[in-house]
């Protein structure tokens, strides 16, 4: 039977999701709007085979069974029913970016894994489609199907709740500076933290203004206003937190250098450098910049006490096949 191997670039949220309506399918509490990362991909080949005795998972050199496994096979299973495949699957899986950086694979994982997975099935998925099965293996892996500048439409089930570009790669050459400052696995995943939001007492008036912030940061991006920009994204980031650090039990992803970045970031905005920080479920601080000050910014970012490294991902494309 064939194989397939498909490419798909992480990406960082601007206004985030943060808990679910529908946990098993990952309906989301509120729409999202994130970026793709260029230079942060995951690589997957699937091959389906008579000969294969169950599924098996390689992951970046080596074999994964467990959750791992049972989150992968969900797609898989997906696929075989749609494309009437009964055999087993091989999953071979890397990312291009240090395993264990503290940096989220799951979005570009799944977004990889639906387009293989079904291309090897022999279905040809709509965009909208991929993006709904990419979602079932990770809220956040759905906007890393289409290209750059792209927003999840929360919808109210299955059918409705899927990703779309707002905006091609090129419309703004923004660059994600991403300061990390603890390279560890995190404690608490997100798919926990999920179901954690709705003990915080604050996450209904975060979910409640979403649609407000959506609009100022869709407004911004469109307009090329980094300004605008700045402000909606740090906002946004430090409601979630904010929610996160008001869970019961509480969760709190921060390090003391994650806080170092954000008081440089603002400090160096008022001096005029135009940077604005976003943090996901961890510790490291994505610094969002335009490309012409993404240097200057990197090096300032390094001489910063606690920042281990600095990885910089400009605008990234779609989920694709490798020819
Ligand atoms: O896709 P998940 O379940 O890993 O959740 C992602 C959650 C955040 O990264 C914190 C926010 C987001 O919108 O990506």
């Amino acid at each position: 039977m064939s194989s397939a191997t498909a490419i798909a670039h992480a990406n960082i949220a601007l206004i985030k999701y943060w808990g679910n309506r529908d946990d098993a399918l990952r309906i989301p509490a509120n729409g999202s709007i994130s970026m793709n990362l260029a230079s942060l991909t995951t690589r997957t080949t699937v091959r389906f085979s008579a000969s294969l005795y169950s599924d098996c998972l390689i992951l970046n050199g080596r074999p994964v069974a467990g959750a791992g496994l049972e989150r992968v096979r969900l797609i898989l299973d997906w696929v075989r029913a749609r494309a009437g495949v009964g055999a087993s699957a091989e999953v071979v899986s890397e990312n291009n970016f240090p395993t264990g950086a503290g940096i989220a694979s799951s979005a570009s994982a799944f977004a990889a894994l639906a387009l293989a997975a079904s291309h090897a099935a022999g279905l040809s998925l709509t965009e909208i489609d991929l993006s709904r099965l990419a979602r079932r293996g990770s809220g956040s892996a759905c906007r890393s199907v289409p290209g750059g500048f792209v927003e999840w439409h929360p919808g109210n089930d299955d059918t409705d709740s899927y990703a779309v570009s707002i905006a091609p790669p090129e419309h703004w050459d923004l660059v994600d500076c991403i300061a990390i400052v603890h390279a560890g696995p995190k404690a608490v995943g997100s798919g926990e933290g999920h179901v954690l939001a709705w003990t915080s007492p604050i996450q209904a008036a975060r979910v409640a203004d979403a649609p407000r912030r959506l609009d100022l940061c869709r407004r911004a991006l469109l307009n090329r206003d980094f300004d605008a920009l700045a402000a909606v994204i740090e906002l946004d980031s430090d409601l979630m937190h904010a929610v996160m650090m008001t869970s019961r039990p509480p969760l709190l992803y921060w390090q003391a250098a994650t806080i170092t970045v954000f008081h440089a970031v603002r400090n160096w905005r008022a001096q005029g450098l135009p940077v604005a920080y976003t943090v996901d479920a961890g510790p490291n601080v994505h610094v969002i910049c335009p490309n012409q000050v993404h240097v200057e910014v990197s090096r300032r970012l390094r001489n910063l006490p606690g920042v281990q490294e600095v990885l910089v991902a400009p605008v990234g494309g779609p989920a694709h096949l490798e020819e």
